[in-house]
């Protein structure tokens, strides 16, 4: 054994009393090649292990309890908080998008996703699925389409194959990368219950159940299906741009109906073919040529048993207290709330857009018995309209403060003298519910107003909370829920989220004075 003077350091000095930098020299002198000592490399291994083990601690870490934007990193991520975190696996951090593993679970095991059921369900059933069905739109958009879609299968004798909502990004509750997976994604029974997300039909009714998509894999194999080209169909029956729905329903009634095949795929074609290429397009849904179908739709089983998913329900219990005062104790509190939808920010271009090209109210909106009607002005040309159209179009699309105030407070004083025959002294609607996406300084000053000058009591989305992430992420159709059970719905004309309210008042009953527009 060699003793040179670092050695010498090293044996002669007790140990505590050598400083952080003393120590690094002797380690770095101990890495000298030209001293070949067994035990030096004993002592080259511990530094190289400690640094791997911190390196893999941090990496560890770092996957654990970091803020990746890497998929695959967040979800093993995630596989550790599963087994360390409690709540992890049911969704219960808000942070985190939800995964359903649970709703997933109930729908693989729907007892119509069977292959020995006799016909027209299993093995040998009839099917057709809407590939061509719109996606990536906001849920309202896509949810209209959903169930007429579903009662043209139901009048074809076939199971609708319901798919998951996939999201537009711009509205999913969490950052885009969040998501599991490329285009986020929520099953259908998540939003609603019913037919059209695999529910019963009406008891003795012998069509077929609405089945998901994964079970269309397995029993419509590619070999089974027969495809049908939505444009194909439309040119072949002329089913663009003018016809009712009514029309276009009935042409695509028979030919699904009469097909003997037992797997329809109706796929749309790409975007530079056919821009909308839906059976039941975004033309047919913004213009009154969709207003044949009501009371059919209205009638039908797809909307007699359309229903709120029980999540949806949850939601709305863990929040009954905001709507709850000491005279509805013992009621529904809803019977005296007044919902209105009062969205900002992104409406200001939509509502141009929509004065420009000269648009009519949307879909259910526009059924002629409502109160609140509107009519495109005269004037202008296509994509360039006058500016007193404009004007005309932004006093209902995107009113101020004062014009919302005074038709909340009418609109509620032409309901109490239909329902009581007069204007209640004190009023008989208190609370107000203001559904809306806006968080800034303009609704604190709305709100402050309706409370202090008008005696409102006032509940806002933003006062809602969610149990889990899985409630977070259907807080759209949460507002909705909330907005079909109030006395007075108070919406936007253009707006798909105001018609699929309406649809589901109209299917309760709710006379035509409590269904209004700006
Ligand atoms: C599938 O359907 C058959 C025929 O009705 C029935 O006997 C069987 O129990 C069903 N299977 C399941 C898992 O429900
Ligand atoms: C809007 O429609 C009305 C009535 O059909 C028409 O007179 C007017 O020119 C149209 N305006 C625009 C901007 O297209
Ligand atoms: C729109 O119409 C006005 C007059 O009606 C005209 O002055 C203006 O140039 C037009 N704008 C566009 C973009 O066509």
């Amino acid at each position: 054994m060699a003793s040179d003077g670092f050695d010498k350091l090293y044996h002669e000095k007790p140990r505590r009393k050598r400083g952080i930098a003393q120590r690094v020299s002797i380690w770095f002198a101990s890495l000298n090649p030209y001293r070949a000592q067994r035990r030096n490399y004993r002592r080259l291994w511990i530094p190289i292990f400690l640094i791997l083990a911190l390196w893999v601690g941090f990496k560890g870490f770092g996957v654990i309890f970091g803020n990746s934007h890497d998929r695959k990193v967040r979800k093993t991520r995630q596989w550790f908080k599963d087994r360390l975190i409690p709540g992890a696996v049911d969704d219960l951090p808000l942070d985190t998008p939800p995964r359903y593993f649970d709703l997933y679970e109930e729908q693989r095991n729907l007892p119509q996703h069977n292959l020995s059921l006799p016909y027209p369900e299993g093995a040998t059933g009839r099917y057709v699925k809407f590939t061509s069905q719109i996606n990536m739109l906001g849920w309202n958009n896509v949810f209209n389409e959903l169930l007429m879609l579903n009662y043209l299968a139901y009048k074809s004798k076939r199971a609708y194959v319901f798919q998951d909502y996939v999201w537009k990004m711009d509205y999913f509750p969490w950052e885009e990368y969040m998501a599991w997976t490329v285009h986020a994604r929520t099953p259908l029974p998540a939003l609603i219950a019913g037919p059209t997300a695999g529910g019963p039909w009406p008891a003795g009714d012998p069509a077929p159940r609405s089945v998901h998509q994964d079970f269309w894999d397995i029993v419509c194999p590619p070999e089974r299906v027969k495809v049908i080209w939505s444009h194909h169909v439309k040119k072949e029956f002329d089913l663009h741009w003018t016809p009712t729905s009514k029309f276009i329903f009935e042409k695509w009634n028979k030919v699904l109906l009469d097909d003997t095949a037992k797997c329809i795929e109706v796929i749309a074609p790409q975007r530079d073919i056919e821009d909308f290429g839906q059976v039941f397009d975004l033309w047919l849904w913004g213009s009154d040529r969709i207003l044949p179908m009501w009371e059919e739709l209205r009638d039908s089983p797809v909307s007699q048993l359309l229903a709120t998913s029980p999540l949806i329900q949850r939601a709305v219990d863990r929040n009954m207290h905001l709507f709850k005062s000491d005279v509805t104790v013992h009621k529904d509190p809803f019977d005296q709330v007044f919902a209105v939808h009062v969205r900002r920010g992104d409406y200001e271009g939509a509502c141009m857009n929509l004065a420009q090209w000269n648009s009519t109210f949307y879909s259910w909106n526009q059924l002629p018995y409502l109160p609140d009607r509107f009519t495109p002005p005269p004037g202008g040309i296509p994509g360039n309209n006058t500016k007193e159209n404009i004007e005309f179009y932004y006093n209902r699309c995107l009113p101020n403060v004062d014009q919302i105030i005074k038709r909340i407070n009418d609109a509620r004083d032409d309901w109490e003298k239909e329902m009581f025959g007069v204007v209640v002294p004190g009023h008989f609607l208190n609370t107000l519910y203001i559904l809306t996406n806006d968080k800034t300084s303009w609704m604190t000053d709305f709100k402050a107003r309706l409370i202090n000058e008008f005696g409102w009591k006032v509940v806002t989305s933003n006062d809602i909370t969610f149990g889990n992430a899985q409630e977070k992420d259907v807080g759209m159709a949460l507002d909705m829920e909330f907005a079909r059970k109030a006395a007075i719905f108070l919406g936007n004309g253009w707006s798909s989220f105001t018609s699929n309210i309406l649809h589901r008042r109209l299917v309760d009953k709710k006379i035509p004075i409590s269904n209004r527009f700006f």
